[in-house]
């Protein structure tokens, strides 16, 4: 049976470590995070790793889209000295490196797909695949993404996993059918731009509702006011202290 926290750490808890990496995940665990959420996307060569961007300027030091690159050419890439010297040598992980590491500290982990122009279907089956061979807590996981294509091949070949409907800022309209077509365990929605008014549509569902990425106590104790479950935060200590109190 599903067990979602409240809280989830973002990208591991990417305030204080650069995103999408072993520290990350590692120093969420530190500061007592159960869960953690990271992106996966697909190297040229099929091998799943983990990155927000489909380039990868913002967080290495690397150039290009990560379609056009195989994992040797990206594997030791530099990916924590843009955040702070501390961190110089991190590199990208795999999705493989990061389950180990998620093993290592009991955590439970939100793996959002978010794949690269055209390989939705390729990231799912090899993720999925992946998870598989290695995982077996289906209490601790959820599986989430952006593109429907994702959650519908995720519900096909591995329905047994959890999935959260990641709804963007602009909440379509058919957004119930799809939590229904697609028989979702959670809503993520983002709770920066949420209204009252669409969070008491969206409860409706009678789904647990995620709000990502919220980083403001004041936000996120107005959120759980609303009836928000659970939160997706950079800072996973400050929200965990914050929160209102309940049973
Ligand atoms: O899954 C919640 C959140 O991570 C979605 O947005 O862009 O941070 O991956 P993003
Ligand atoms: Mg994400």
């Amino acid at each position: 049976m599903l067990k979602l926290p409240k809280i989830i750490g973002h990208r591991g808890a990417c305030a204080y470590a650069p995103e999408n990496t072993l520290e990350s995940i590692r120093t969420a665990a530190d500061l007592g995070a159960t869960w953690v959420e990271f992106d996966v996307k697909l190297t040229r060569d099929d091998v799943p790793i983990l990155l927000h961007d489909d380039t990868l300027e913002r967080t290495t030091n690397g150039h290009g889209n990560i379609n056009d690159l195989d994992y040797e050419e990206i594997q030791y890439l530099e990916a924590g000295a843009w955040f702070s010297e501390g961190f110089t040598g991190v590199s990208i992980p795999t999705l493989e490196e990061a389950i180990d590491v998620l093993l290592e500290h009991d955590l439970g982990v939100n793996i959002e797909i978010k794949p690269s122009q055209g390989r939705a279907e390729d990231t799912t089956k090899v993720a999925l695949d992946l998870l598989s061979q290695i995982w077996t807590d289906h209490d601790k996981i959820l599986i989430s993404s952006f593109d429907i294509t994702c959650l519908e091949i995720a519900k096909d070949i591995a329905n047994d996993w959890a999935r959260g409907l990641l709804l963007p800022e602009e909440i379509p309209a058919e957004w119930a059918h799809m939590a229904e077509h697609l028989d979702v365990r959670s809503i993520n929605v983002n709770g920066n731009t949420l209204t009252q008014s669409d969070c008491n549509y969206l409860l409706e569902a009678e789904l647990p509702l995620l709000a990502y990425t919220i980083n403001d106590p004041d936000r996120a104790r107005q959120l759980q006011r609303w009836g928000i479950d659970g939160f997706f935060t950079d800072v996973p200590d400050v929200i965990e202290e914050n929160l209102i109190e309940t049973h």
